[in-house]
């Protein structure tokens, strides 16, 4: 092989390389979009079950938690950005669609397992595109999302004292 080819191979090697990192980069800016909008979603919903918990404390922690995912939603838009991305919409409920806002916390629970695998997902994508800083984020919002189900699982059996499938 000749020095042009040689200069040629390398240059086509860097280019797919390049190509590569554009991909992931991409796919990791739509996967923070949408994360973005379940956070939101999230936040509204446990903003709106809240409101029909009887007990102080109880209803405190969700608000709690809600206020926990209007904050990760928070933290995603600002990587969104960084990437190049726009501010994805999110469901107007006074649009009527509402279907998230009436999810009970069974319902709210669910998705909390569903964004833990979903972060996972996330996290391999950051890695792709050597995005160190978006998987440190990921991974502390995953951990809390832990938290999150743990603490939602608390405040269901103790709405609901009936056996529950763990
Ligand atoms: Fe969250
Ligand atoms: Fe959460």
């Amino acid at each position: 092989m000749n020095l042009l080819e040689k200069l040629e191979l390398g240059w086509r090697k860097l280019a797919s390389e390049l190509d590569g990192k554009q991909h992931a980069e991409r796919k990791l800016l739509e996967a923070l979009q949408r994360d973005y909008q379940e956070e939101t979603q999230l936040a509204e919903a446990l903003k709106k079950q809240s409101e029909k918990v009887p007990y102080d404390h109880l209803r405190r922690k969700l608000l709690e938690i809600a206020e926990a995912e209007k904050h990760h939603a928070e933290l995603l838009l600002e990587k969104i950005r960084e990437l190049g991305g726009e501010t994805p919409e999110t469901a107007d409920p006074a649009r009527g669609d509402a279907a998230l806002t009436t999810l009970d916390l069974l319902k709210i629970l669910e998705e909390e397992k569903e964004e833990y695998a979903e972060y996972l997902n996330a996290r391999a994508l950051a890695k792709e595109a050597e995005r160190e800083d978006i998987r440190q984020l990921l991974e502390r919002i995953r951990e809390e999302e832990a938290l999150h189900r743990k603490e939602l699982l608390d405040i269901v059996s103790r709405l609901n004292p009936l056996p529950i499938d763990r």
